[in-house]
């Protein structure tokens, strides 16, 4: 796998939960291009369950990965010959949804005869930050909120991560889905819920930012719950329905997004001055909120010390092949092994073991 002037170029692929993309990317002297994107949601059918249910996510996805990996190809007027690797998401998601990912991949692969390489789904969502014009160099921290996971992480190296944070109980997107839920709006509750916080005051309601009590005193300072924040609207939403009062949809969503926000800004940036960082890096589907956006950049200007906020594109904060892409091209350029073509799948494999999946013989 050597480096060339015209770079190197992967097709990658993601099917870890809600989403079936495909993409073409390619690097050139450290450069990411994207060459295409193509993704086929089923955010609508889950939608009507009030959530992701698996069954239908294996099967959607198998319908569409043909027909992605063909547009992607085409879009990106790249030929197969032309691929440097291929990528697919191994780990974490559903099992059944990642397995399709992962077959198509390793046949294309195997095929094809190129290497392939099973991406860590964060590993990705991390990566995203590097398809924007300006992107960091390590070490920086990355705040990462998306619908499973809400944690702070140390890069120190390109590839070496180190949790600093994270949440005991739901994640930051799952909190906008439960709460969406409970106000009667729709799934994904993140974007339901932004819209309606457009019309509402934010200071209306007080909502608590929970914290997590340390055994030895005091509380765990990047640490995170949700799960108080998600019950305080509940119970103010019933003390309106008891009352016989209409709730006021947009004022509890104002407040609630922002105390989410306030919430993952404020200990992001005290992590980030504590371990005196000075670069720090949202992303994740959460990170396409605009008022989290505005609220980290105009924090972390006035904050003590002064923090350069990277936040990843909005079309690359929820799930998408591209970021699959860059990681995988990370990866490729640091010289490590391909993946075995036997490497399955895993739905539980935390971010600073990612590294295992270049292993032979492969963890799973
Ligand atoms: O990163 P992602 O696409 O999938 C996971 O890896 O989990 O994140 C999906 C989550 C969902 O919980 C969704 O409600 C949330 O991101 N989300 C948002 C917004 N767009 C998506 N949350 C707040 N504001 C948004 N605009
Ligand atoms: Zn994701």
């Amino acid at each position: 796998m050597s480096y060339t002037d015209e770079g190197q170029t992967v097709l990658a692929l993601e099917t870890s939960c809600d989403e079936s993309a495909a993409a073409v990317v390619r690097r050139v002297s450290g450069k990411f291009f994207l060459l295409s994107s193509c993704i086929a949601s089923q955010v609508e059918e889950h939608s009507q369950w009030g959530g992701v249910v698996p069954e239908i996510a294996s099967r959607r996805h198998l319908e569409a990965m043909p027909f992605l990996v063909h547009d992607a190809l085409i879009q990106s007027q790249c030929k197969v010959e032309e691929l440097d690797a291929i990528a697919s998401t191994v780990a974490p998601g559903l099992a059944g949804a990642l397995m399709v990912g992962s077959i198509t991949g390793r046949t294309l692969a195997a095929l094809h005869q190129l290497p392939f390489l099973g991406i860590h789904h964060l590993e990705g969502h991390l990566s995203s930050v590097f398809l924007d014009e300006f992107s960091p160099s390590p070490p920086y921290l990355v705040l990462l909120v998306s619908g499973g996971h809400t944690e702070i992480i140390y890069v120190e190296r390109e590839m070496s991560f180190r949790k600093l944070g994270r949440s005991h109980d739901d994640a930051a997107g799952e909190a906008f889905d439960k709460v969406a839920r409970l106000l009667g709006l729709s799934y994904p509750g993140g974007p339901a819920i932004e819209a309606k916080a457009k019309d509402g005051d934010p200071l209306r309601f007080q909502f608590p930012k929970g914290r997590i009590s340390n055994p030895s005193g005091g509380f765990y300072p990047y640490d995170f719950s949700f799960s108080g924040l998600k019950t305080s609207v509940l119970r103010k939403v019933e003390s309106f329905k008891n009352k016989n009062i209409p709730v006021p949809v947009e004022d509890i969503s104002a407040s609630f997004e922002n105390a989410v926000a306030e919430v993952l800004v404020e200990r992001s940036l005290n992590c980030a001055v504590d371990h005196d960082i000075k670069d720090l890096v949202m992303v994740g589907g959460v990170a396409a909120n605009q008022r989290l956006r505005n609220l980290m950049r105009s924090k972390a200007s006035k904050h003590r010390l002064p923090i350069q906020v990277h936040l990843a594109p909005k079309a690359f904060c929820t799930d998408n092949a591209a970021m699959i892409g860059a990681a995988a091209l990370i990866r490729l350029e640091s010289n490590i092994s391909p993946s075995s073509l036997e490497l399955g799948v895993s739905p539980r494999l935390s971010l600073t073991e990612a590294d295992k999946l270049y292993r032979t013989p492969p963890p799973f």
